[in-house]
């Protein structure tokens, strides 16, 4: 078998945008029978969440849709992420140039926006009402479904 493909979601906090997108291309793995080709992670450019649970709107608009993302802790991306990786795919632009600013010289990891074609960022939806969390979520489960697509066209068999 091939190696795995390995995808780490990366936001600010790891606590709002980026657990979910963890947990739903987890979800779409799992529909597709797809769980053994890939591993997915998600990490915090920031550290004040560390080993925080994500955030409970997250936790909520997660499992009214199925989806349970309690388990997950926070963590802030470090250099061996890069290694470790071979996609970091941020939800918004200020994540990608976070990243692109961390990657250690010559790391072969991929950074990438979830929307790369459209360049839509995913809106932080920290400081907002849950209405946010549900535009988050919906944004998040199309864009982790088309990244998943993509991979599968471009992974070795
Ligand atoms: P996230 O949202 O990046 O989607 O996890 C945020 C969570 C926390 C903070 C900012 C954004 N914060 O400033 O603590």
């Amino acid at each position: 078998m091939p190696d795995k493909t390995r995808v780490l979601f990366v936001c600010l906090g790891n606590i709002c945008r980026s657990p979910l997108a963890e947990g739903l291309f987890l979800h779409h793995l799992q529909t597709a029978n797809l769980l053994d080709a890939y591993d997915a992670d998600s990490a915090g450019t920031g550290a004040w969440h560390v080993g925080n649970p994500p955030d409970p709107r997250s936790i909520a608009v997660a499992a009214v849709n199925g989806v349970d993302i309690t388990q997950q802790r926070a963590q802030q991306v470090e250099d061996v992420h890069f290694s470790e990786f071979d996609y970091l795919v941020g939800m918004d632009h200020s994540n990608v140039a976070r990243l692109k600013r961390l990657a250690p010289a010559g790391s072969a990891a991929t950074v990438r926006m979830l929307f790369e074609h459209s360049g839509q960022d995913v809106p932080d939806p920290y400081f907002g009402g849950n209405d946010g969390f549900q535009r988050v979520f919906d944004m998040v489960f199309q864009g982790t479904k088309e990244l998943l697509d993509e991979l599968e066209s471009k992974r070795k068999r």
